[in-house]
């Protein structure tokens, strides 16, 4: 059993900020102690890291992940070994992706094959959640064996007709099966069906550009969607948490909902906190490297979700990392901007651009570390052995430089995609070092973790009710 000490940092929780040694033993935290304390002297240790001027945080926990998805005629372009390992350069230390039910068949065929797609490949540790795609009768019946084995949340679409949609019905029998099981539901709120209209009616109209994408799917078919999915949830006295929320008509349902006592809950990615419908617009076709949904919408929409994030109405960023390469993917939608394939990289980038929202003053570090790590790992039962730094957790750690600057680029990402959605964008901040239960993935900027260190993680149910 290896044992280490990370000597000198500024430990921060989402709960404090203390001057810490950290002690290491194996795969987990021993100890936590003042520096040069009589006990922290006492530590003798096979290796010793200096995180003097560093942050000593907890390994991200990336609660929504898209590696190896079949989407939109292709599949994104991260495989579960690059996708986690850009996720360890980036400082995240667990991510969840999500397995697929498809039309027809089981939830279980979904979950084997997600399971044989990661299995011995990835470089940190991993979970899933499960998209619902064909809610029948025994699919609900399945919801119950999935949360017995450490599934326990599944994602529902009111987006996408045709494709992984639901519908009112479909969505209430699952929210009542989850209300009986502990499963959380995840909703997509979009009214697709209405989407599709104006889809249908933009092409026919000869409007094909990628900024178009942004214009159909209207903030306020997303807020009309969350009010719906809050109402059915609420009926059917379950849980809900609505995930890439970007409008602030959205916002608002979640908080009314909120405030009512509901629990309702909430996911924005940092797509929607530092890009806008101004990218959507990029000329020459560029804009096709920002079209996610929901989509990015006016800049005006950030103040909403960061007030949001800072007031707890949203609990989690998330990254929904779904990269596709501009070259041979997005290129699908040429001429036709439902064609392109929708989703954004950003797995690597996500610790990285909520530091900078700190030096920015949006939000404070120990929220950076809440809405980032504590957060995601209580809602989705992983707590309390990811998302903090305590005795008993698993030694997910991150020394992070908080005055080192960087520019993102995709010329120096780790992500197998062809750009960056943050191109030349300059961030203050960077991932140092980080250890995956005890192990160094990412040594001083350098990776030495290996594919296969990372193990699958069964949860518990959401522990943000309890
Ligand atoms: O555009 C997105 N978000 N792609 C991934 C699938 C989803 O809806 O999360
Ligand atoms: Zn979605
Ligand atoms: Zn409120
Ligand atoms: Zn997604």
């Amino acid at each position: 059993m290896t044992t280490t000490a990370i000597r000198g940092g500024l430990v921060i929780t989402a709960t404090e900020e203390i001057p810490a040694d950290v002690l290491v033993e194996g795969e987990r935290i021993a100890a936590l102690a003042t520096p040069d304390s009589a006990f922290a002297r006492s530590w003798t240790v096979d290796r010793t890291l200096d995180a003097t001027g560093k942050y000593v945080v907890p390994g991200g926990v990336d609660a929504h992940t898209h590696f190896d998805f079949p989407f939109g005629g292709t599949a994104s372009s991260d495989t579960f070994e690059t996708g986690t390992r850009a996720a360890a350069w980036g400082g995240t230390t667990t991510v969840v992706d999500f397995a697929v039910q498809s039309r027809g068949a089981s939830l279980r065929e979904g979950l084997d094959t997600w399971h044989a797609k990661a299995e011995g490949t990835c470089a940190v540790d991993y979970a899933f959640h499960m998209i619902l795609s064909d809610v029948r009768e025994s699919s609900l019946k399945e919801m119950d064996l999935l949360v017995g084995e450490g599934v326990t949340s599944f994602k529902l679409f009111m987006a996408y007709p045709g494709v992984f949609y639901s519908d009112d019905g479909q969505i209430l029998r699952a929210m009542q099966r989850a209300a009986g099981n502990g499963g959380l539901i995840m909703m997509h709120a979009e009214n697709g069906i209405a989407i599709d209209v104006l889809v249908e009616q933009a092409l026919a109209a000869g409007r094909t550009d990628p900024r178009y994408h942004g214009e159909v799917r209207k903030a306020l078919l997303e807020a009309e969607a969350t009010h719906r999915a809050i109402a059915l949830a609420r009926v059917a006295g379950s849980p809900l948490y609505v995930v890439h929320v970007s409008a602030e008509e959205a916002v608002a349902e979640l908080a009314q909902a909120r405030d009512k006592g509901l629990p309702v809950f909430g996911e924005t990615c940092p797509q929607y906190l530092f890009l806008s419908t101004d990218n959507l617009a990029e000329p020459g076709f560029e804009g096709a490297k920002y079209v996610c949904s929901t989509p990015l919408r006016p800049r005006e929409h950030q103040a909403a979700l960061w007030r949001a994030l800072r007031t707890d109405d949203l609990q989690v960023v998330s990254t929904d990392h779904c990269p596709f390469c501009f070259s041979g993917q997005k290129e699908l939608g040429r001429g036709d901007f439902s064609k392109i394939p929708n989703g954004l990289p950003g797995v690597e980038n996500r610790m990285d651009l909520l530091h900078q929202a700190v030096v920015d003053g949006h939000i404070s570090r120990r929220r950076w570390i809440e809405i980032a790590c504590a957060a995601p790992a209580r809602m989705f039962g992983l707590a309390p052995r990811k998302g903090t730094l305590a005795p008993g957790a698993d030694a997910d750690i991150v020394l992070y430089d908080p005055h080192a600057r960087q520019t993102l680029s995709a010329t120096t990402h780790h992500m197998n995609v062809d750009y960056s959605a943050y191109e030349g964008k300059e961030i203050t901040g960077r991932v140092e070092t980080v250890l995956s239960r005890g192990e160094i993935v990412i040594d001083r900027r350098r990776y030495t973790g290996r594919a296969g260190h990372g193990r699958y993680v069964p949860r518990a149910t959401c522990q943000y009710l309890a």
